[in-house]
């Protein structure tokens, strides 16, 4: 594929390895796609919108918060929205964080056979139902009718989002130790039913480094966005950093959106925002995706453990070269860095 609206070539991946792939991601029963020089994984559904997002209308007042999945999207999704909402702790409440942020490229994930299966569960509650909807609207449908400034949350990497993003609005990308990303999204994983892994861990991070899982390859996705990181509508934040001194990022984010605010409401903010605050927070952690049925209840769930370095625990001895080598291979022609590493 490939059109005047979508300067890049869609190709099928090959029916073989999507046929291993779906035995134990048995959230997609189709196929998945592989789109431009970067060859970005997908599943089938993309093709759909592949047009629509990079066409997508931006506004001058948009707010984007994009990151490779597992990296601390929601973390950083409230952080910004508190920022550049004048720390308005009530709406924030009130407002789950999925209504605050359309998901752009969601219902990408949705395979239509799922949905059928999602809508006939929830055929009990007509509220179900119209959630259900909501949810899994293409994202650039949510947005053409939400009000502004429109906060959004996305997976994509830059080159598939509109190229006049970073000209008009502003966007917040955050990365994170690609160990631990694995390790949080595979876990997510097992109890997302749009991806519904079956797998174990050591069989996940291989697909995972082979490029073979949705939205990879991981370090093409942030090297586009460090390629842009002085770019004055694009801030860089890592997970580690705001693990390490959460104030400080606070600061970065003020800063980038023009806000000055008090020590004493950036501790209340960094309270706020803690993994323990989080846990209890209703607004942030994905109940609609429990309440329909699309995530499996789990210990496991949305916030999990919310560490840095807990991928030691999961990598065996061979993961663990492997991965110094991958990471050491995938760094080698840039001058992007993980703060908390020794490289
Ligand atoms: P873990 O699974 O390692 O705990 P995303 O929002 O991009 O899906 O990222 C999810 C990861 O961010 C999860 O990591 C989650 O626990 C962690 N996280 C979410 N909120 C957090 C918070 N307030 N503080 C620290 N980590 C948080």
């Amino acid at each position: 594929m490939g059109s005047e609206n979508f300067p890049f070539e869609i190709e099928d991946l090959e029916a073989g390895l999507a046929k291993k792939l779906m035995e134990c991601f048995t959230g997609e029963v189709t196929g998945y796609v592989r789109v431009g020089p970067k060859k970005y994984f997908f599943p089938q559904k993309y093709k759909e919108e592949a047009a629509k997002i990079y066409n997508m209308p931006i506004k001058r007042d948009d707010v984007f918060v994009t990151s490779y999945p597992r990296s601390g999207t929601t973390w950083t999704q409230e952080l910004v929205w508190m920022v550049a909402n004048d720390l308005d702790y009530e709406k924030s409440n009130a407002i789950p964080l999925t209504e605050r942020y359309p998901f752009l490229e969601f219902s990408i994930c949705v395979h239509p056979e799922n949905k059928k299966k999602f809508i006939e569960e929830n055929s009990h509650s007509k509220e179900n139902l119209e959630l259900l909807e909501a949810v899994t609207q293409p994202g650039t449908d949510q947005l053409a009718v939400a009000p502004s400034p429109r906060f959004i949350k996305s997976h994509m990497p830059l080159s598939l989002l509109p190229p006049s993003l970073l000209d008009k609005a502003k966007m917040v990308y955050v990365a994170r130790d690609p160990r631990d990303v694995a390790v949080s999204f595979y876990h997510l994983n097992k109890v997302m039913r749009t991806q519904g892994y079956t797998g174990d861990f050591k069989t996940y991070w291989n697909y995972f480094i082979q490029d073979l899982h949705h939205w990879a390859p991981y370090f093409d996705h942030l090297k586009e966005a460090w390629e842009k990181r002085d770019h004055p509508n694009l801030l860089f934040l890592f997970y580690e950093e705001l693990s390490k001194d959460l104030p400080a990022s606070v600061r970065r984010v003020a800063k980038f959106f023009g806000k000055e605010y008090s020590d004493e409401q950036i501790e209340r903010l960094c309270d706020h925002l803690s993994i323990e605050s989080f846990k209890n927070n209703k607004s942030v952690n994905y109940d609609v995706m429990k309440i329909l049925g699309i995530m499996i209840p789990s210990d496991q769930a949305f916030i999990r453990k919310g560490k840095a370095g807990g991928w030691r625990d999961y990598f065996d001895e061979e993961m663990t070269q492997q991965a110094e080598k991958w990471i050491e291979d995938n760094l080698k022609d840039t001058d992007l860095r993980f703060p908390h590493l020794n490289h």
